[in-house]
């Protein structure tokens, strides 16, 4: 694994912004493989900026997304794929048709699942943006998720229900359940990029890149690809 460390949070958008631009600007064509939390944010901001000031072109990129909560429309303010929308496709002249995330609505979910896993095998992803959970865990694949797992669905880990609480109401809020692309899909991608920022995640990035590769801990399956990056500020990359 490759491993950058940066000042700050600004730094950490601007340089995970480059390697995605890299694989647009090489391939007007590529599919990206994106995710959600508040990690990514920057960067998205980052493209964004970068389009507006240069007129890149995403008319042609396609998506595929890590994850999403079950039970919420594509339309409700806490689902994955409204988060997208607003947070980076809305911003970009990408066609929405080119854009793809699991149906957090699908009343059948195997079937749901092998939708999705055929989508990942028809858009082979040049590059996969992650974000690291405090517990280890990479999309929504908690901590025990076999390695070869594809698409499926999972109960959320009790620590990343109050993880994601302060972005909901209240607690009681959080879906239980989510849909998420599995480990085996993620380690497909061409090359890697993860992001880990703050000092809560500084735990999670020491087990990652020193730990033993283990199914306890999703992210250090990472160690095994061959064109991984993890972009870390300081306070995330301080028990290195
Ligand atoms: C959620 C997402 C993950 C994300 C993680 C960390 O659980 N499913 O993809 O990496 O949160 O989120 P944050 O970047 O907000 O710390």
């Amino acid at each position: 694994m490759k491993i950058v460390i940066v000042e700050d949070y600004k730094e950490l958008s601007a340089k995970g912004a480059r390697l995605i631009l890299d694989t647009v600007k090489q391939n007007a064509y590529a599919v990206l493989g994106l995710a959600t939390g508040t990690t990514p944010l920057g960067v998205y901001a980052n493209l964004i900026a970068e389009r507006e000031k240069n007129g890149t072109s995403y008319a042609h990129i396609r998506t595929v997304n890590l994850d999403e909560y079950k039970g919420l429309p594509a339309d409700h303010e806490q689902s994955y794929a409204y988060f997208m929308r607003k947070n980076l496709f809305d911003g970009l002249n990408i066609d929405h048709e080119n854009t793809n995330i699991e149906n957090g609505m699908a009343a059948d979910e195997a079937k749901e699942c092998a939708r999705y896993d055929t989508l990942l095998q028809q858009l082979p992803r040049d590059v996969q943006l992650l974000g690291l959970g405090s517990n280890g865990h990479i999309a929504f694949n908690e901590p025990g998720t076999p390695f070869g797992s594809g698409t499926h669905v999972v109960e959320l880990a009790e620590s990343t229900v109050k993880d994601n609480a302060r972005l909901f109401a209240d607690i009681s809020e959080v879906p239980r359940k989510a849909f998420t692309m599995g480990i085996r899909d993620i380690m497909q991608a061409k090359k890697i990029v993860i992001l880990a920022s703050g000092a809560n995640k500084a735990e999670a990035v020491r087990k990652m890149v020193r730990g033993a590769v283990t199914e306890q801990v999703p992210a250090s399956v990472l160690q095994l690809h061959p064109d991984c990056t993890l972009i870390a500020d300081k306070s995330a990359a301080s028990m290195l």
